[in-house]
């Protein structure tokens, strides 16, 4: 039996990509699965956490045990439904590979092909994490660090500058695997090496280093 280290606590995790869409019928997004924050869902609410899934588009079924999921389509929505819920909770991990950009005017026509090359502007949209980190009252605030170079220095920064108090650096590399393999780097300078496995295993072994 699992002791359920979490019990009664609160939990928000975002997961998998972020559609931005195009015109009625096309959007631009990443190869993100969900399966890390899914795991971690599903590991949360074995741990007696009261998880609350904010999820954009995957393949993946609800996982036992969430209490609320909540599914959404942009990185707009996926930001106006953590915020939210997220006064109230007592940890957030943000696990979504977030669209940077969204398109500047979304075509409500599809968009007609042209002989000439086609120009589109993107903008910025919102850092959930970051603002996360504004707005942090008691939670702590796990993010993701998916780089294909230089992983600590750029997970490093990502910490401090996000102000969370762990961050999970993984290679991009694991996006579309069962299997992860991750470094933890933690506020207080401190450095776990996790060896390769499963991202349910994973799921638990980061969930351990939650404290309230
Ligand atoms: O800065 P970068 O996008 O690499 O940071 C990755 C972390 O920030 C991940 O935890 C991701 O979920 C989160 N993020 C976010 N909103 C964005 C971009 C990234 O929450 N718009």
């Amino acid at each position: 039996p699992i002791e359920k280290s979490l019990n009664n606590k609160k939990i928000l995790i975002t997961a998998g990509r972020t559609e931005e869409a195009v015109d009625p019928v096309r959007y631009l997004s990443n190869r993100s699965t969900g399966q890390m924050g899914y795991s971690l869902a599903s590991a949360a609410a074995q741990l007696g956490a009261e998880v609350t899934l904010v999820s954009g588009p995957t393949n993946l079924s609800v996982p036992e045990g969430v209490k609320n999921f909540l599914q959404v389509r942009s990185a707009q929505e996926m930001f106006d439904t953590v915020m939210e819920y997220y006064d109230s909770q007592d940890a957030a991990i943000a696990c979504a590979a977030v669209a940077d950009y969204k398109v500047k005017e979304y075509s409500t026509h599809k968009i007609k092909k042209k002989d000439d090359d086609m120009v589109l502007v993107l903008d910025r949209n919102p850092d959930i994490l970051y603002e996360m980190g504004q707005k942090k009252n008691k939670q702590f605030l796990i993010g993701f660090a998916a780089e294909s170079e230089n992983l600590i220095e750029n997970a490093t920064r990502k910490l401090q500058k996000k102000n969370l108090d762990l961050i999970v650096g993984n290679l991009v590399t694991y996006m579309q695997s069962s299997n992860n393999q991750v470094t933890l780097l933690k506020k207080d300078g401190s450095k776990i090496e996790i060896p390769e496995m499963k991202k349910q295993e994973l799921a638990f072994n980061i969930l351990k280093e939650i404290k309230f």
